[in-house]
C-alpha cells in the first residue's frame, strides 16, 4: 500500500495493522459524546464548509426521484443529513459505521430532527460492508477511510455497492503544501489539537492519535492511484484549504 505520507520524524506509534481497528474503536468510543463539538472547536467551525462543498458534489435530485446514498464510516450522521437537507423527497441514506457509540449519538440526532424516515443506521465495516451489490447511487466517507486499517478493501467494497454509473467520494485531510502554513498547520496538530482533547473530550491521546493517522495517510495523488487501482472511473481530486483537506471523486462506469 503506497504510505506517502508516512512520516516517522513526529514519533509516531507504530500500531500493527491487526491492532488498528481496536485502537480506533477506543477512540471514538472515548470522544463519541463530544465528537460534533470537537470537530467545531478544532477546525474553527471549517469542516461544515469542507462537508458543504463534498454534499455540492454528491448533488442529490431535488424532486421525488430516488436517491440512495450510503455515508460509509458515518459516524454520527452529519453528512447524512446534510444530503438529505440538500435533495428532494426521494432522497433516502444509510449510515453504515463500525462504532455503536457513534451511531447512537447518530439516530438520537435524527430524531432530534424527525429525521429517521430518510437515514437508517447500521453497525458495519467498512472492509465487509453488510449490502448487496449495486444498491446506491452515490457512497460517501468523509473523514473516515484513513481510520480503516485495509484502506484498499474499503475502496473494494464502495465500488461494489455502488450502481453503474454512481459516484465515489472522499473527504479525507490532506497534505499541507503551502510554505508558512505548513508550521503553523503542524504546531496546532500537535500542541492545540492535543490540548483541546484533553480539555473538552478529556483524552488527549485519542486526539494526538487523530492527527498521527492524518500525517500517515497517502498524498493525494498516491490515493487517486489507490481508486484507480480499486476499479473507479475518471478519477480525481481538489485540494481546499491550503491542502488540510482533499476531496476526491472516482466513478463507477
Ligand atoms: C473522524 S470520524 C468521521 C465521522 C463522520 N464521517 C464525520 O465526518 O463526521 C471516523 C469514523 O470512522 C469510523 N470507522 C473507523 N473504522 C471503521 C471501519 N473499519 N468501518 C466503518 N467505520 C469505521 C469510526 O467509528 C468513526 O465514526
Amino acid at each position: 500500500m503506497p504510505q506517502a505520507g508516512k512520516n516517522t520524524d513526529f514519533g509516531f506509534q507504530e500500531v500493527p495493522l491487526e491492532d488498528k481497528q481496536a485502537l480506533v474503536d477506543d477512540v471514538f468510543h472515548s470522544v463519541a459524546s463530544r465528537y460534533d463539538l470537537m470537530n467545531d472547536l478544532m477546525s474553527g467551525g471549517l469542516h461544515r464548509a469542507w462537508k458543504a462543498a463534498l454534499v455540492t458534489t454528491v448533488n442529490p435530485p431535488k424532486g421525488e426521484r430516488p436517491f440512495a446514498l450510503l455515508d460509509m464510516a458515518g459516524g454520527t450522521g452529519d453528512i447524512a443529513f446534510r444530503v438529505i437537507e440538500a435533495g428532494g423527497t426521494g432522497t433516502r441514506t444509510t449510515v453504515v459505521d463500525i462504532n455503536a457509540d457513534m451511531l447512537e449519538v447518530g439516530r438520537a440526532r435524527a430524531a432530534e430532527r424527525g429525521l429517521d424516515d430518510a437515514v437508517a443506521f447500521v453497525e458495519g465495516n467498512a472492509e465487509a460492508l453488510p449490502f448487496p451489490d449495486r444498491g446506491y447511487d452515490a457512497v460517501t466517507i468523509a473523514f473516515g477511510i484513513r481510520n480503516v486499517p485495509r484502506i484498499e478493501a474499503a475502496l473494494q467494497e464502495a465500488y461494489r455497492v455502488l450502481r453503474v454509473g454512481g459516484r465515489f467520494l472522499c473527504l479525507e485531510f490532506s497534505t499541507v503544501d503551502v510554505p508558512g502554513l505548513e508550521t503553523l498547520y503542524d504546531f496546532y496538530s500537535f500542541n492545540v489539537i492535543p490540548a483541546l482533547g484533553r480539555a473538552v473530550a478529556r483524552d488527549a491521546e485519542a486526539y494526538r492519535y487523530l492527527v498521527e493517522s492524518i500525517r500517515r495517510f497517502p498524498r493525494p495523488d498516491a490515493f487517486a492511484e489507490m481508486m484507480r487501482a480499486g476499479g473507479f472511473g475518471r478519477v480525481s481530486f481538489q485540494r481546499m484549504t491550503g491542502g488540510i483537506v482533499a476531496l476526491h471523486s472516482g466513478w463507477r462506469l
